[in-house]
């Protein structure tokens, strides 16, 4: 790709942790929603995405679970951004998704920034969840090491600010770029069936930027952007790079993790999905397998 043409994108920021730490909470002090009051047993069960302006800049977050039944969404979470907010709850400490979050950010060599949470609980002891994480290689920088820990409340917002100062320092200083003049490319973030809209599907646009009307390929569905909705359910006519949206016009609903592709005609976007299915009978049939387990849980 020519330098030329790559501009400035928003970072990616993927929030990661073990079940109840606060991950959704915390999201919502940041957007100032209320998102949690809405999940059942107040447990995340897909990725959420959403976009937040900060001092002009923006900023899209990636909400994961954290059960440790959804071990595959976390890891595609961290494979589609650029850092991890990895929360711990001060009053809990370590815990096993804890790591298993850790490990898949450091296998998609993503950054890692520490949000302590929970520090406005009296049985909160930040210097012990510092502690317990040297373990795992992520030393404080007031310790000699390199990773930016931030003392938050999602409940007091004490600490939100900094929080999203560091992330928006990290970005600046991963230079985040991408072409947005190109057809579009990226991830499906989480796609359903939806009796009134058909296929809806969730997708981040990683380069280029995706237009009403465009073909697209998407895993094994395929079709034209018929409507696009931001994070905020408005209707938009084009998304560019770090930019989630929800689409419809797909024929299929595709899987959660695959990529999808604008192309030149629908013809070119059908053969794509054609390959696609061609070429991956075997995970296919895995996935739907893997789905009815999900379903048989909750
Ligand atoms: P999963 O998505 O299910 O993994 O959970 P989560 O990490 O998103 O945690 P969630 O936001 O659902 O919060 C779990 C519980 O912790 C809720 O009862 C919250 O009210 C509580 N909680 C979250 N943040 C704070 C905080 O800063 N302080 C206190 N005291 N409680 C908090
Ligand atoms: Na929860
Ligand atoms: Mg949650």
């Amino acid at each position: 790709e020519d330098e030329a043409d790559m501009v400035k994108r928003p970072p990616v920021v993927c929030v990661m942790g073990h079940v109840d730490h606060g991950k959704t909470s915390l999201l919502d002090a940041i957007r100032h929603s209320n998102v949690i009051d809405r999940e059942a047993g107040g447990i995340t069960q897909h990725i959420g995405a959403s976009v937040v302006e900060v001092d002009g800049e923006k900023i899209t977050f990636l909400d994961t679970p954290g059960h440790e039944a959804f071990t595959a969404m976390r890891m595609r979470g961290a494979s589609s951004t650029d850092i991890a907010i990895l929360v711990v709850a001060a009053d809990d400490g370590v815990m096993p998704q804890t790591v298993e979050a850790i490990n898949h950010a450091k296998a998609a060599g993503i950054e890692i920034i520490v949000a302590i949470n929970k520090i406005d609980k009296p049985s909160a002891n930040v210097e012990r969840v510092k502690q317990e994480l040297t373990e795992y290689e992520l030393i404080p920088e007031d310790w000699g090491g390199s990773t930016i820990f931030v003392p938050v409340s999602a409940h007091t917002k004490e600490g939100i600010k900094e929080l999203l100062e560091m992330v928006l320092l990290t970005a600046e200083v991963m230079e985040l770029k991408a072409n947005p003049n190109r057809a579009a490319r990226g991830l499906v973030i989480e796609a359903q069936l939806d009796k009134g809209k058909g296929s809806v599907a969730t997708v981040l646009v990683q380069k280029g930027t995706l237009h009403v009307g465009d073909a697209i390929a998407a895993g094994s569905a395929h079709g034209k952007v018929r409507a696009m909705m931001d994070d905020k359910g408005r209707r938009v006519k084009e998304a560019g790079p770090s930019q989630p949206v929800e689409i419809l016009g797909l024929n299929d609903v595709p899987n959660a993790g695959e990529v999808f592709v604008g192309c030149e005609t629908e013809k070119a976007a059908r053969n794509f999905a054609e390959t696609f299915i061609a070429q991956n009978k075997a995970k296919l049939l895995e996935e739907t397998k893997s789905k009815m387990s999900l379903d048989d849980l909750f």
